[in-house]
């Protein structure tokens, strides 16, 4: 049977918004966050303290994570790549840090310009001052289903990197199909292997909708007892290393489906369809949710 309850984490405000070419306002970045706190989500990826020279879009991270509307007991996550964005994170409030690597040699090199073996001995400080200072710690597989530049990510590569980050004391493990490109039965195969490596209700699901696969995929994660999904509102999104990715799954989608099957979240989709309809709006182009849009239409 499947799940009763999932936790969607939603990505808009960071992995949707990066990618933008035009530069989004603090204050814009404010109010989605602020929407979607209203909307119930229990955890929210805010910001991404990187190079601000690799990823000029998430150079306002710290004054977004000043100016929002912080609801007890929501987490707000920020990406940290090494110590200097560990130190941004923690003078900022994240009440999470996540570390960010690759089952792809191939991905590592493009996104964070170091081999695999170096991103995880990066992560142990990370890791260690994320304890030490009591911030929950989450790892971020890329290529965990395929790589953009390597293709085929064979299932060992997957769990290695799945039992580095256990090692390293993570919270959960997001298993991340960057360029969208699994499909059900590739999606439980990699999700099982990793289930042998890490406990099932620390594992989420971390889907692009590049191939139109993401609902797909995550109903084949439910079968397996996946209980943690990400998505963005809207759809919004894209990794500027990974060539032709589109956006995460659309949170509304997500919702919909999961209020069909009868599986609760705790958020209201309502909220989330005018907080896509807003970000939208801001950027001048139609959101790419099929249920949003529907249901905006309504
Ligand atoms: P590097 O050039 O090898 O690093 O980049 P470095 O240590 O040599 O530093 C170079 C410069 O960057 C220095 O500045 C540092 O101070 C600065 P300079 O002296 O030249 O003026 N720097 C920083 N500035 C601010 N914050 C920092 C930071 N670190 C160094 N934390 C680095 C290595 C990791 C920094 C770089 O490659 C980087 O920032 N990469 C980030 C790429 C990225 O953000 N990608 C998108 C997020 S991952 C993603 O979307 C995938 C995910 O959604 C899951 C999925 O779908 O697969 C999570
Ligand atoms: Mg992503």
């Amino acid at each position: 049977s499947l799940p009763k309850q999932v936790k969607i984490v939603e990505v808009g405000p960071r992995d949707g918004l990066q990618n933008e070419k035009e530069t989004i306002s603090a204050e814009v970045k404010t109010e989605l966050v602020n929407r979607l706190t209203s909307a119930g989500f229990a955890n929210i990826e805010a910001a991404s303290f990187v190079s601000p020279k690799w990823v000029p879009q998430m150079a306002t991270s710290k004054e977004v994570m000043a100016a929002i509307a912080r609801k007890p007991g929501t987490i707000y996550s920020a990406l940290t790549p090494n110590m200097q964005g560990f130190e941004a994170a923690l003078a900022a409030r994240a009440d999470e840090v996540v570390i960010f690597g690759s089952a792809s040699e191939a991905f590592s090199q493009k996104n964070i310009n170091c081999s695999i073996a170096e991103s995880i001995a990066r992560f142990v400080d990370v890791a260690k001052a994320a304890k030490d200072n009591g911030l929950r710690l989450r790892g971020s597989v890329s290529c965990a289903f395929g790589c953009p530049y390597q293709g085929e990510v064979p299932l060992d590569a997957v769990a290695d990197v799945v039992g580095r980050m256990r090692d390293l004391g993570c919270d959960e493990i997001d298993m991340a199909d960057t360029i969208g490109v699994a499909t059900p039965r590739k999606t439980q195969a990699v999700m099982e292997r990793a289930a042998g490596v890490f406990r099932l209700d620390g594992l989420s699901g971390h889907f692009h909708d590049t191939y139109g696969q993401a609902l797909a995929n995550i109903y084949a994660s439910l079968e397996v007892g996946i209980a943690i999904y990400h998505s963005s509102v809207s759809g919004l999104g894209g990794c500027p290393y990974a060539k032709g990715a589109t956006g995460n799954v659309a949170t509304e989608d997500v919702l919909y489906m999961l209020n069909g099957l009868g599986i609760e979240t705790g958020i209201d989709l309502d909220i989330v369809v005018d907080a896509g309809q807003y970000i939208s709006s801001v950027l001048g182009r139609k959101g790419s949710s099929r249920a949003g849009n529907a249901l905006a239409a309504k």
